[in-house]
């Protein structure tokens, strides 16, 4: 188990960091409130969990599986650590990846269905550790839905590893087994997290403004 399970809270009141603290692409500038978690802090705590997931499954070869597309950023810094600790250690573990891409969401709300629309074929997944790592947990259905399909193809072990878990009243209670931070109820963009396919090409991890909700709607 993870020495600190929960992760990092970022509580309610979280003001997080002034815009001009930071470089924001130009073409974002208008839409953001506020940075919350900065691109060097989610590096920083990246390269642990990196560390918590090697020490505890590292006995095996893991088939990492990225949930796209919002996964995807995390995903590779995440093995990028991985591989520098298989570089530097006595023990190492063979990884493999394979990807997933499902969607849940239109604007900013989940919606009931959760599609699997591409990727590998799951079946070659049976008999493996697998590591799903995905980008947000927010009401929990998504990884519900990808973990039942898994199951149907007896994987050896399964773990999940999500970036952000999001404090909310629509969760099902479902917690991963590892989680970089714990946010409040708020839209979250940056970091291959996107609203409507916009703002995966911003670093840090921000608040988006009601007007760009607006800007960016379909
Ligand atoms: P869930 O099924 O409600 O747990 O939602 C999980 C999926 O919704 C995540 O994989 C994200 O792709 C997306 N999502 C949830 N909250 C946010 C957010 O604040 N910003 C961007 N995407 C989000
Ligand atoms: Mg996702």
């Amino acid at each position: 188990m993870c020495s600190n399970y929960l992760g990092q809270i970022i509580p309610d009141d979280e003001k997080g960091y002034e815009l001009d603290l930071f470089c924001v692409p130009k073409h974002y500038e208008e839409d953001l409130d506020r940075v919350i978690i900065p691109h060097g802090l989610i590096m920083d705590r990246t390269e642990r969990l990196a560390r918590d997931i090697v020490r505890d499954m590292g006995g095996h070869h893991i088939v990492a599986l990225c949930v796209l597309k919002g996964g995807y950023k995390f995903f590779s810094d995440l093995l990028d650590y991985i591989k520098a600790l298989n570089q530097n250690c006595d023990k190492s573990v063979p990884l493999t990846v394979d990807f997933i891409r499902l969607k849940s969401y239109c604007n900013d709300q989940s919606t009931n269905s959760v599609k699997v629309i591409g990727g590998d074929e799951l079946s070659t997944l049976t008999g493996k550790n697998v590591l799903i790592v995905e980008d947000i947990v927010e009401t929990g259905r998504t990884m519900e839905t990808l973990l039942s399909l898994l199951s149907e193809c007896n994987p050896k072990m399964v773990k999940v590893v999500s970036l952000l878990v999001k404090r909310t009243p629509r969760g099902s209670g479902y917690r991963p087994d590892y989680m970089g931070f714990e946010v409040p109820d708020w839209f979250l963009v940056g970091y291959a997290l996107d609203y409507n396919e916009y703002f995966r090409d911003l670093g840090h991890i921000c608040i988006l403004n009601e007007k760009a909700k607006v800007k960016y709607k379909v």
